[in-house]
């Protein structure tokens, strides 16, 4: 491949790179459930049926379970793409709570660490961040900001997500 093919090619994907960037807010016009992610690029609204991520007896009170699931969530407009989500549960004092495993620091994937204070026991190895198990708010370490809450909701011996958005719909 000669010099000038490879500035070439280094060119169009620049152009391709900047032009998705400034097409991002258009496509936010015609599809109203995007919403800004991060510098480029758009998240949409994740629509899916209640699923089983884990069962009662998998999270003891004073425990943590990590669990992963794959969904079909919307992308770039109408399409579809199946995604793995990573997340964790912790049981505090008989609640469940669920978040988003994904390190808003460097995006390594938090668990759960017995030895830690209880405060800090959703641990991310990478750089020693820790988020509290009842909020989710960072409590150690460099992230910026605490784990996305996940919506679950617990029927018979069964943990389902709801909602990948604090809330749910
Ligand atoms: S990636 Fe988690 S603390 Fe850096």
């Amino acid at each position: 491949m000669t010099k000038s093919s490879k500035v070439l090619i280094a060119t169009i994907v620049c152009m391709l790179l900047t032009g998705f960037v400034f097409a991002s807010p258009l496509l936010q016009l015609f599809y109203h459930d995007a919403k800004p992610f991060k510098f480029f690029g758009y998240q949409f609204a994740a629509e899916f049926e209640p699923i089983v991520i884990a069962s009662v007896k998998d999270v003891p009170e004073g425990t943590g379970h990590s669990f992963s699931v794959k969904l079909d969530l919307p992308f770039a407009g109408p399409q579809y793409v199946r995604q793995d989500i990573y997340g964790i549960i912790a049981n505090v004092d008989g609640e469940f709570h669920a978040y988003s495993a994904v390190c808003p620091h460097l995006g390594c994937i938090v668990r759960w660490d017995e030895e830690k204070d209880p405060e800090q026991r959703i641990w991310c190895n990478c750089h020693n961040g820790a988020f509290n198990p009842t909020t989710g708010e960072v409590t150690a370490g460099p992230p910026p900001r605490g784990l996305p809450v996940y919506s679950i909701k617990v029927e018979g011996d069964d943990i389902y997500l709801e909602s990948t958005e604090e809330g749910g719909e």
